[in-house]
């Protein structure tokens, strides 16, 4: 295929298209500034090194989120499980107006907020900001660890939909 053909195909609903088949886990990044924890809901996550043990979180540069973590020390990533759907969506902003927010609280923890009911979770010291088009590239060096004991599925995105792991009978 000539590159000419590759650039015409090239189109950012068709990127999401593609990007949307690779199936994912939902979290929700926290940071606490000035005695407040804010969320987002945040897919583009990945585990970076193991030494030194660093996670990177893709940040579009409009969102709150992105001001936040230029002030902030540090943020935590709470991943979420099957039934968190509807926080998935209320950190993600994708909520009626004036509707009471879903149950949810946070334990103080280290740089952000650790939401109750996450089936795991790492809490980070902010190491860089790298420039990665519309979005922050956040590399965090991991100072904490969580894991539920016995965790529940995770929530799945896959195709702009959330998904549930298909159960073995
Ligand atoms: C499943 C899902 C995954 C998302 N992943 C990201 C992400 O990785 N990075 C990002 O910047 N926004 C992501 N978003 C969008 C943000 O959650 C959304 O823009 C949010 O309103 C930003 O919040 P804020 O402006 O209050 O910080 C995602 C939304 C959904 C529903």
């Amino acid at each position: 295929m000539s590159n000419k053909n590759t650039v015409a195909n090239v189109n950012s609903r068709r990127f999401r298209e593609v990007m949307g088949l690779f199936a994912t886990g939902v979290t929700v990044v926290t940071s606490d500034l000035e005695d407040e924890t804010h969320g987002m809901t945040a897919n583009a996550i990945t585990s970076l090194s193991l030494d030194p043990l660093l996670v990177l979180v893709c940040v579009q540069k409009d969102a709150m989120m992105a001001s936040i973590l230029q002030k902030a020390k540090g943020f935590a990533i709470n991943i979420l499980n099957e039934d968190q759907e509807q926080l998935s969506n209320f950190f993600a902003g994708i909520w009626p107006e004036g509707a009471d927010p879903p149950p949810f609280s946070f334990e103080p923890w280290v740089g952000g907020g650790r939401l109750r009911d996450s089936i795991g979770a790492l809490a980070c010291k902010i190491d860089k900001f790298l420039d990665g088009g519309d979005h922050w590239i956040i590399t965090g060096l991991v100072v904490d660890l969580y894991r539920q004991n016995s965790p529940t599925d995770p929530l799945i995105y896959y195709t702009g939909r959330y998904r549930r792991l298909n159960r073995l009978p």
